[in-house]
């Protein structure tokens, strides 16, 4: 089954708890709350503050996506402030089997992503302890990029990877997710795709963005 994960960085920052239950009330069962500092990608969003927020308005699954250097530094206070996964970058982690480590000790889940141009190769030795791989095809930092298609060979590999292992762990895929490319990257092997653009924008409502992705996929 495939699972559109709207992510609240293209929604209005002035209107983000009622955006975040119209997205709950239109069927979503996750966000993707996109933590940036300025540093691992050239751009600020929010920190735990928002995610606390959020914690008290919806009962969706919360899942932070720490496109920060050093994550380990504030994984206990996102994991106090309410989120259900935390997903961190490849690269930002020197210790990343360690890192990987005490967010599944602390009773949450582990997801590991990386940049467009970093290999699956430097993932290979923490497949066994993450609950999802997300697949970055955009380069990380802003909403509404094009989707980087030579990343669905990376999707592909990574689906046999996985299957080879005997892991049936998720694969999620971020960035350009829209009725078009959603089946592309379904096709490569994706069931969880986070979406931003094509759900929070001024040509349409959440709820129809949300259904006409579903379609886009449904046949
Ligand atoms: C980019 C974020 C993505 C982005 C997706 O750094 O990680 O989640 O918000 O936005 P769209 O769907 O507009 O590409």
């Amino acid at each position: 089954m495939v699972i559109f994960e709207p992510s609240i960085l293209s929604a209005d920052f002035a209107r983000l708890g009622e955006q975040a239950q119209e997205v709950e009330v239109a069927g979503a069962k996750a966000i993707q709350i996109d933590v940036m500092d300025g540093v691992f990608v050239p751009n600020i969003t929010f920190g735990t503050g928002v995610v606390k927020a959020l914690r008290s308005l919806v009962r969706m699954q919360l899942d932070v996506h720490l496109m920060i250097v050093e994550p380990e530094r504030y994984l206990q206070q996102f994991i106090d402030a309410g989120a259900d996964r935390l997903i961190i970058h490849q690269e930002a982690s020197t210790h990343l089997f360690r890192t990987l480590q005490i967010i599944k000790n602390a009773g949450i889940e582990a997801g590991i992503t990386m940049n467009p141009g970093t290999s699956l190769s430097t993932i290979e030795e923490v497949l066994e302890i993450v609950d999802l791989v997300q697949i970055m095809t955009v380069n990380p930092g802003f909403g509404g990029q094009a989707f980087l298609y030579n990343q669905l060979k990376k999707i592909r590999r990574l689906k046999q990877k996985l299957d080879q292992l005997g892991l049936q762990i998720p694969i999620a895929v971020d960035g350009g997710i829209d009725v078009h490319t959603a089946p592309l990257v379904v096709d490569a092997g994706a069931t969880v795709l986070i979406a931003g653009s094509s759900i929070f924008n001024q040509q349409k409502l959440i709820a129809e963005n949300l259904k006409a992705l579903q379609d886009s996929v449904n046949h």
